[in-house]
């Protein structure tokens, strides 16, 4: 059997956050975390809620976080945990119920940086190409699946987070300045030029640690503030 502990709240009830515990059946090998879930709600107490979609590490939706470490339930093997397996929302946010926690800002912060390929150019022909070249240098920023595990276990944003955009927003703002077909990466750097939006990041690194996708948000960072330092010389 696996243990868990299972953080629970439902605002309706009124009832302080509690940790609930459950017992459930290993039932292949590789079981990951969300699997465990799945069986509590299906079998033990339907009243568990949580989010989750793809299963495979793609949606970004599952994340939590897990023995102290943000992480997706889905891809989070059972067998490598301490028990009991203890389960909480991903910190720092807003919980609606249980394990569902309030994505709103993080998704406003998102959409500030304006993420979509900006141009003054005709539009051609056919598609806007790049070299492979080109294309590379968006290896390891255009996997981000926005689950939020990066930002919710940074310090900064914890503290600034109304202010400073956290490493998942600032991941995707390098992003689209890297991007060779993009011709606003003047005016993205103008709107990151901010003491609070970009320099509240104090390199901490809890990022890269907490990415389910092994990427390096605090790498992109560095990345922007560079840029910002070359155009100034
Ligand atoms: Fe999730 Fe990693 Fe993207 Fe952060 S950088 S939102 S942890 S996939
Ligand atoms: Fe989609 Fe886990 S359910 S990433």
């Amino acid at each position: 059997m696996i243990h868990l502990e299972i953080y629970r709240f439902d605002p309706e009830k009124g009832d302080k956050p509690s940790m609930q515990s459950y017992a459930v059946p290993v039932s292949k090998p590789g079981m990951k975390l969300l699997d465990a879930l799945n069986h509590i709600k299906w079998h033990l107490d339907g009243t568990l809620t949580y989010r989750r979609s793809c299963g495979e590490g793609v949606c970004g939706s599952d994340g939590m976080n897990i023995n102290g470490v943000n992480g997706l339930a889905c891809i989070t093997d059972v067998a490598g945990l301490k028990q009991p397996i203890k389960v909480r929302p991903l910190p720092s946010m807003n919980v609606i119920r249980d394990l569902v926690v309030d994505t709103t800002h993080f998704f406003d912060q998102y959409r500030s940086i304006k993420p979509w390929l900006k141009t003054e150019t005709p539009v051609p022909e056919h598609e806007r190409l790049q070299t492979p070249d080109e294309r590379a240098e968006l290896d390891g920023m255009y996997e981000c699946i926005l689950c939020a595990c990066c930002t919710t276990s940074c310090p900064s944003w914890w503290w600034n987070g109304d202010r400073f955009l956290g490493p998942a927003t600032l991941l995707q703002a390098d992003r689209w300045i890297k991007d060779s077909r993009d011709e606003a990466a003047g005016e993205r750097l103008d709107q990151l030029e901010d003491s609070f939006k970009l320099y509240r990041c104090h390199q901490i690194m809890n990022c890269m640690e907490a990415c389910p996708k092994s990427l390096n948000p605090t790498k992109a960072i560095d990345h922007i503030k560079r840029r910002l330092l070359t155009r100034k010389s």
